[in-house]
C-alpha cells in the first residue's frame, strides 16, 4: 500500500504542476491580450464601409427653404450646408470648417456663414473672409427640379 502511495505522488505532483502552468499561463495571455487589444484597436483605425458617397441627393423642397436661411443636409456621411439668399438664389457648400472640421451654420443676421468653434466667417461664395479658417469651403451644385431641390458634387 505505502509503495503505491510512492509511485502515485510524484505523478499526480506532475499533473497538478502541469495544470497550475496551464492555468497560469492562460491567464498571463489573457492579462497581456486585454492590455495589448484595446492599444492595436485604437491604433489601427477601422476600415471605412464600402458606402459609397452619392452624385447628388435630394435636400427638400424649395419652398421649405426660406429666403436668407440655411440647413444642414447629408451627403453621403457628409454634412453639407444648403442656404437660400435674400434674392431667392441656393448655394450649397461643405459644412465641415476648414480649420478644424467644425460643422458650420448660416447666421441669418450676419447673412453669412459662421464657424462657432472659433469664430470663423465665411462669405455667401464659401470664402474664409474672418477667423481661423485657411481655406474656403468645397462648392457643389445646386439644382431645382419639379420645386425638389438636388445637390451634388461640382466637376
Ligand atoms: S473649427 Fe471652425 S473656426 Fe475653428
Amino acid at each position: 500500500m505505502k509503495d503505491s502511495k510512492k509511485e502515485q505522488a510524484p505523478a499526480e505532483t506532475k499533473t497538478r504542476r502541469s495544470f497550475l502552468d496551464i492555468l497560469i499561463g492562460s491567464s498571463l495571455f489573457a492579462l497581456i491580450a486585454s492590455v495589448f487589444y484595446p492599444v492595436g484597436k485604437y491604433l489601427i483605425p477601422p476600415r471605412q464601409s464600402g458606402e459609397a458617397t452619392p452624385k447628388s441627393v435630394l435636400a427638400g423642397m424649395i419652398d421649405d427653404l426660406k429666403p436668407n436661411s440655411g440647413k444642414i443636409i447629408k451627403f453621403g456621411r457628409k454634412p453639407v450646408i444648403l442656404i437660400r439668399l435674400d434674392n431667392g438664389e441656393l448655394r450649397a457648400f461643405s459644412a465641415i470648417c476648414t480649420h478644424l472640421d467644425c460643422i458650420v451654420q448660416y447666421r441669418s443676421d450676419f447673412k453669412h456663414i459662421w464657424c462657432a468653434c472659433h469664430n470663423g466667417h465665411y462669405n455667401l461664395k464659401g470664402i474664409n473672409i474672418a477667423g481661423p479658417p485657411p481655406r474656403p469651403l468645397t462648392p457643389f451644385n445646386v439644382n431645382v427640379k419639379d420645386g425638389k431641390v438636388f445637390v451634388s458634387k461640382e466637376t
